[in-house]
């Protein structure tokens, strides 16, 4: 086995935070389809799978590291929210826990001296700063908008606004 038992545990536990993650946009993504609010749907609908694909990757570093697999159970999201500002706020909230998870990942990677899993979670660090930064903006624009202009956040979307704030690696449509 090529990591420690403790980067292992940590590892199968991330696998079941990204799946949660994934859970949780896809309520978020309803939650705006249901008010008709179809970019920012499609949007968090494009990060539930993103998420998934995290939990992928994760599973990947374990079996190709010769780790013990355990996928855990992943709680049930919230679903339904009081306004546009409280959903994309939970997004916000969710992206900098999960950034927290992955420093300390990263930290048991460089305490293991595990130079093979520290190069491989080096892509979730860096995945995290978009993650934080394009949440963080649609919090701001969503608060700058209220309820009632709403309708500026889609077209600020479709217009790839969030490709902006992040250097043009993320936002609608990117992977
Ligand atoms: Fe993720
Ligand atoms: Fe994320």
């Amino acid at each position: 086995m090529l990591i420690s038992k403790k980067l292992n545990t940590g590892l199968n536990d991330q696998v079941g935070h990204e799946l949660f993650a994934s859970h949780q946009y896809v309520a978020i993504a309803t939650y705006f389809e249901q008010a008709a609010l179809l970019t920012l749907a499609k949007h968090y609908y494009a990060q539930g799978l993103e998420e998934r694909d995290h939990a992928m990757r994760l599973v990947k570093l374990i079996l190709d590291s010769d780790g013990d697999l355990k996928i855990p159970a992943v709680p049930a999201p919230k679903m339904g929210f009081k306004s546009s500002l409280e959903a994309v706020q939970l997004a916000l909230t969710s992206e900098l826990r999960v950034t927290a998870q992955i420093n300390a990942l990263q930290d048991q990677a460089i305490a293991d001296k595990d130079h093979l899993s520290r190069n491989a979670l080096e892509w979730f660090v860096n995945e995290q700063r978009e993650e934080v930064t394009s949440a963080s903006t649609l919090v701001q624009m969503v608060k700058r908008a209220g309820e009632s202009g709403m309708f500026f956040v889609e077209q600020f979307l479709k217009g790839g606004g969030l490709a902006e704030a992040d250097g043009g690696e993320g936002g609608e449509g990117a992977a």
